[in-house]
């Protein structure tokens, strides 16, 4: 009797947010319903079910407040509606709605590290001048040397530039300098000020009370800052002085208690680009939900790296509650396909490891970018936690590495003096009809909402005329196509045993890797000679291959184990 209990117990799933897979919407660039040249909600609202017939368990929605755009809205103006240009919040209501009916989560972009210029706090800041209370709720300093010209510290912009940027005053003289770690339209917060604190527990409440199930946390280790803005020996290299703070963890705390509070699961997921080991301290009991894990993005395609970032981040798992987000995509990175594919890379125009890793330029071979792909994909469903897709990859889109420059938006291109191409590659708007204007990105003149513009405009990217072979709808019959191997690979997953642990086989191969979780083993081999399936590994039930065609395969088998 007490068997049969515990296994039904252990049979339930268990919660969402400990095993779901989330399809990242970059809202800009995945369907424009008024043609206006920009994706907007009511445009994902009308293809949400291409997301829920992929099978996964809910959206993140990058950024979609108002803003400026410096920085594709993590630039944020105001927190608590949505933008015009997206729709307002007639057509967010409209989406979470549709989004719940098919029981998909819906998660927002959270940007607590800093604003837009354009946000109601920092105009108030500078108008009110140098000591006044307004800039306490910002980062602004007097400069250093004769009248200030210098600035306060030696800090440098992730985006490239001076992190700080000096104010003119109104009677035109220079004043006072402002820290903005990334772009200079994106003034970081003083999180030492309980005010910041105070606003961002209303946003958040404001948010789960409009019905959204999570967050996810933009650069979540950079809101606090030592106190004393040292400077750094070396200004190229990580700033251990505003990344990974010890207090950063008391607003994870404090941001778990509030969702605790509902009574429905909420999620919070936080962007951390930190090793493995440091990455698991957001996840410990009463912290985050979920920490991206990046290391596994950031190797080469090769076993022996895979299997090594793999256990990394599973042994820094031992003291924590919450669990990894894999990711091999996002609006961040050169897309999987690019990355792996790349066989001649030009040089590099960078000192940032991480753009060097991510984001390398050069000539890419697609088949094998593909197939690399495809594989990892599988794999990385294969692991425990939960996982996020990146709009497009199931379409198998390579990086669009050859935007015309004066086309591209990314602020790292201008702030790099245009040696960093950046990021906008990843985000030119998806195909979905190979022949169809804009490929179908614009839902064109019969949708209701296109009545606002007569002509509809381009899209704000953009897309290459490559991008038909992509394209939706030619991959929506096609059982070859990646798109229709994405739909196998998350059904599949939804057979694997949530709580089951990894164990890996020792397959004595350089070349491959092998792990059983539950009933499933899943091998992976990264170019070298096919590996034979032992008797007791069962059946195979999936592969990224096409069979025979391919040295480069991850599969999975399943029987019960012994
Ligand atoms: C995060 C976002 C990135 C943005 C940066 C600054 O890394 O993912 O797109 O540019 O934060 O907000
Ligand atoms: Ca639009």
């Amino acid at each position: 009797m007490s068997d049969n209990i515990t296994a039904s117990a252990s049979s339930e799933r268990p919660t969402w947010w400990r095993h779901g897979v989330v399809y990242q919407l970059y809202v800009r660039s995945y369907t424009d319903a008024n043609g206006d040249g920009i994706g907007d909600l009511g445009g994902v609202a009308a293809r949400l079910d291409h997301i829920a017939t992929l099978g996964v368990d809910g959206v993140w929605l990058n950024p979609c407040y108002p803003s400026p755009n410096r920085d594709g809205g993590y630039d944020v103006a105001d927190y608590t509606v949505i933008d015009e240009r997206y729709g307002g919040m007639p057509a967010f209501e409209a989406l979470r709605d549709a989004a719940h009916a098919r029981g998909l989560k819906l998660l927002m972009d959270l940007v607590p590290n800093h604003c837009s210029t354009e946000h109601d706090w920092f105009r108030r800041a500078v108008a009110a001048g140098p000591g006044a209370d307004e800039r306490g709720r910002f980062i602004f300093r007097d400069g250093r040397g004769a009248g200030g010209s210098q600035p306060p510290n030696n800090w440098r912009s992730t985006f490239g530039g001076p992190a700080w940027t000096r104010l003119t005053g109104p009677d035109g003289e220079p004043e006072q300098w402002y820290l903005h770690s990334f772009d200079a339209g994106q003034p970081d917060f003083d999180w030492s000020n309980p005010e910041v604190a105070d606003m961002f527990d209303d946003v958040l409440r404001t948010w789960f009370d409009r019905g959204v199930d999570g967050f996810r946390i933009d650069v979540a280790y950079a809101m606090v800052k030592h106190p004393d803005l040292p400077d750094l020996d070396d200004p190229a290299g990580e700033n251990p002085y505003s990344w990974n703070q010890p207090g950063v963890h008391d607003i994870f705390r404090r941001w778990r208690a509030l969702a605790d509070a509902y009574e429905r699961e909420l999620a919070l997921v936080g962007e951390v680009w930190l090793p493995p080991a440091e990455a698991a301290d957001y996840i410990r009991p009463g912290e985050l939900h979920q920490v991206f894990n990046f290391d596994l993005l950031q190797q080469e395609f090769d076993a022996r790296a895979f299997r090594a970032s793999i256990t990394d981040c599973l042994d820094a798992l031992k003291h924590v509650e919450g669990v990894p987000a894999w990711t091999l995509n996002s609006h961040d990175v050169h897309r999987a396909v690019t990355r792996y594919g790349l066989t001649d890379p030009e040089p590099p125009a960078t000192a940032d490891l991480n753009a060097l890793r991510t984001r390398a330029r050069g000539v890419v071979d697609v088949q094998l970018g593909t197939e690399r792909a495809k594989a990892a994909l599988l794999l990385m469903l294969a692991l425990p936690g939960t996982a996020y897709l990146y709009q497009g990859e199931e379409l198998g889109l390579p990086e669009v590495q050859d935007l015309p420059d004066e086309a591209r938006r990314d602020p790292i291109w201008e702030r790099s003096g245009h040696t960093e191409h950046g990021r906008d590659g990843s985000r030119v708007p998806l195909p979905w009809r190979a022949d169809a204007p804009d490929f179908g990105f614009s839902l064109g003149p019969d949708h209701p909402e296109h009545a606002q513009h007569t002509e509809a405009e381009p899209p704000w990217l953009p897309q290459p005329a490559w991008f038909a072979d992509y394209s939706a709808d030619r991959q929506e019959s096609d059982p070859r196509s990646v798109l229709a191997f994405y739909r196998r690979a998350l059904r599949e997953r939804r057979n694997l045993d949530p709580d089951a642990p990894l164990a890996w086989l020792e397959i004595q191969r350089d070349d491959a890797i092998a792990f059983r979780r539950g009933d499933y083993v899943c091998v992976t081999v990264f170019d070298g000679p096919p590996i034979d399936a032992l008797p007791q590994w069962g059946p195979a039930v999936i592969s990224s291959g096409t069979a025979g065609d391919t040295r480069t395969t991850t599969w999975y088998c399943t029987a019960p184990a012994e």
